[in-house]
């Protein structure tokens, strides 16, 4: 067999780094998930630009592409403000937030906004971190010896949130409450710091590189794991000076019209009612109740 030249093995690495998928150690990261609730991984370059587009792009969006590409009963599209808040406080989440979902790809078709440049890059960003999700998720029920996948890309989505200067509000410890999600797993990457987890209960600052964000776990994986994966509480720290932060947020969460079984005890679990008043708590419309599938 021929060797490769060096040139060819650069290329292949580059290649490598592009794709991005295969660089992220899972092993590694499901570990993590389940014995401390967070991991930092890296990400592929073009989801990192991806990621830069939109926090570029989302000033540029009319006010009126905003009020026509909003369908809060679906947890798509533009959202109120005001509309989520921190089920153990109802403090509002002081951001604007913009919601994809993956499932209602084609119906996005039939509007104007779908051709704009912010929604390609987000659905370009949700093509990239729902495979990484996904082999996460598999990695974890490997673990587990579970060899049956759980699919997840069709009820998850991508949020897109914008924390303007304009609705810090002084008196609050947070821009947003503590609280944990209530899905499996929740990625997280933002323009600056900000974000706080707490892992054993206390309180640690998130610092990311460019080339990284960060995983952490939420109560569905809890319960489907029998408790043996913890939860984790995270909240987003009210910067002393005004400041803009804006966020991309990846929430996992499984295909709700399938039973599951519980990965250690084998117990019956009705993660569809657990998603939907979890995801109520929070202000938001239930992920099934509303919808005809
Ligand atoms: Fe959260």
């Amino acid at each position: 067999m021929k060797s490769l030249t060096a040139a060819q093995i650069d290329a292949t690495l580059e290649h490598t780094r592009q794709i991005g998928v295969s660089n992220i150690d899972y092993d590694r990261c499901s570990q993590e998930l389940i014995d401390h609730g967070y991991s930092i991984v890296t990400i592929p370059v073009h989801l990192q630009k991806d990621f830069w587009k939109t926090v570029e792009l989302y000033p540029t969006i009319p006010k009126a592409c905003k009020a026509e590409f909003s369908f809060p009963d679906l947890t798509d599209g533009f959202m109120p403000f005001g509309m989520e808040y921190a089920n153990s406080t109802n403090n509002v989440d002081l951001c604007e937030r913009y919601c994809y979902r993956d499932k209602y790809r084609s119906e996005h078709r039939q509007h104007a906004f779908a051709d704009h440049q912010f929604y390609r890059h987000i659905v370009d960003f949700e093509g990239g971190i729902s495979a990484i999700a996904e082999r996460v998720l598999e990695n974890i029920l490997r673990k587990f010896a579970v060899s049956e996948p759980i699919e997840t890309r069709p009820s998850s989505y991508l949020q897109f949130c914008s924390y303007n200067k304009e609705y810090r509000k002084a008196d609050r410890e947070y821009l947003q409450d503590r609280h944990e999600d209530g899905h499996l797993i929740t990625f997280v990457k933002a323009t600056r710091d900000g974000l706080v987890i707490f892992p054993n209960g206390e309180r640690q600052r998130v610092t990311l590189a460019d080339d990284e964000i960060i995983v952490f776990t939420g109560s569905l994986l809890t319960e489907l794991s029998d408790g043996r994966i913890p939860y984790m509480d995270h909240a987003v720290l009210n910067p002393a000076v005004q400041v803009e932060r804006s966020s991309l947020v990846y929430f996992v969460i499984p295909e709700l019209k399938r039973k599951y079984t519980s990965l250690v005890e084998r117990r019956q679990l009705d993660l569809e009612r657990i998603a939907n008043e979890n995801h109520e708590s929070f202000g938001n419309v239930p992920f099934t109740a509303a919808v005809a599938e």
